[in-house]
């Protein structure tokens, strides 16, 4: 009944969803059984693992640590290659299912080429994981050059029809700047954010756990800090912004509502909520909407810029 008087449908440049939340990349959506099952259990739409034109084996093992209010990790981007994974999405019949390819590369051609080999499949919009390492920055990643990312996404939408969506890390030292460079570039969403740098030490072995030492902290630890981002990030752009970054509850959800996020993306709650965290908070947040007599979820995106 709550859905039907309150509209949560988002409609992300072209991409129509039945509701704003997302699976996030790198979790689960690596095969056609599990990108459905997380569709199934209620994700208005799923984004892949990144993708890249090669192959790539990723970091051994230990690529993932649980720490006290998240987890890093560090797998080192391993898939297996953007035409073989083509072919697996290729088993997905439905011509309608609300895919998002995470594509990651170095520079804008090898980016143009991986859209390029998507480009006439049913997937309907491209995340660019700019948070690859830059090969002439040392230590610094893609999206921390705004006139490279710049780059990048021009050249993706010259060879694209598809929606273009710019993820960005929360690592950058002015994430607004990379942001407003993605923008005037054309890209159709900012997704905020990625993961941080973080590391955890065994004090036993008296070692780094993770094989790379430094990966990317997720869950709670990493909420307040995205949504900040999300936050800044409104008040520069037009755009839609996608939230991602320890969202958890339908409470976590509205906050990114509120700060301006106008979808939202779940990875690390899945792996202690379940799948059912997609249903738990897309009715937590329609009772929110009805309660306080909205009609629809994008009447309360940025609501909290209002003086
Ligand atoms: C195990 C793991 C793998 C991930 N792989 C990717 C990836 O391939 N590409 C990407 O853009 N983000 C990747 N991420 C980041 C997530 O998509 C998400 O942005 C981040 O974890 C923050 O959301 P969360 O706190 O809900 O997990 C990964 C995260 C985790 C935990």
């Amino acid at each position: 009944m709550n859905s039907v008087e309150v509209d949560i449908t988002v409609n992300l440049r072209g991409l129509k969803i039945k509701n704003p939340l997302m699976l996030a990349s790198g979790i689960l959506g690596v095969s056609a059984e599990l990108i459905m099952k997380a569709l199934e259990a209620g994700a208005g739409a799923v984004v892949t693992k990144s993708i890249s034109l090669k192959p790539r084996e990723g970091y051994r093992n230990p690529t993932i640590v649980a720490v006290e209010c998240g987890y890093i990790n560090a797998i080192g981007l391993a898939n297996q290659g953007a035409r073989a994974f083509l072919k697996e999405l290729k088993r997905i019949k439905e011509q309608s299912t609300p895919i998002v390819v995470s594509l990651f590369a170095e520079n804008e051609e090898e980016f143009a080429k991986l859209a390029q080999i998507f480009e006439h499949s049913h997937v309907k919009a491209y995340e660019l994981n700019l948070s690859c390492p830059h090969v002439k920055g040392v230590g610094l990643e893609v999206g921390h050059d705004p006139k490279l990312v710049k780059k990048i996404v021009k050249r993706v939408k010259e060879v694209s029809k598809k929606p273009v969506y710019v993820k960005l890390s929360p690592n950058l030292p002015n994430i607004v700047e990379v942001a407003v460079a993605a923008e005037k570039a054309g890209a159709d969403a900012i997704t905020a954010t990625n993961t941080i740098r973080a590391m955890a030490i065994d004090v036993d072995a008296a070692k780094p756990i993770l094989s790379n030492k430094v990966g990317g902290l997720s869950g709670k630890a990493l909420k307040p800090i995205s949504l900040r981002c999300v936050y800044e990030i409104f008040e520069y752009v037009k755009i839609p912004l996608i939230g991602s970054g320890g969202i958890a509850t339908w409470r976590d959800a509205v906050e990114y509502l509120l700060a301006g996020a106008s979808a939202l993306q779940i990875g690390s709650a899945i792996a202690y909520e379940g799948l059912e965290v997609f249903k738990k908070i897309s009715e937590g947040l329609t009772s929110y909407l009805k309660a306080r007599g909205y009609k629809s979820v994008g009447e309360i995106v940025g609501l909290a810029h209002k003086p």
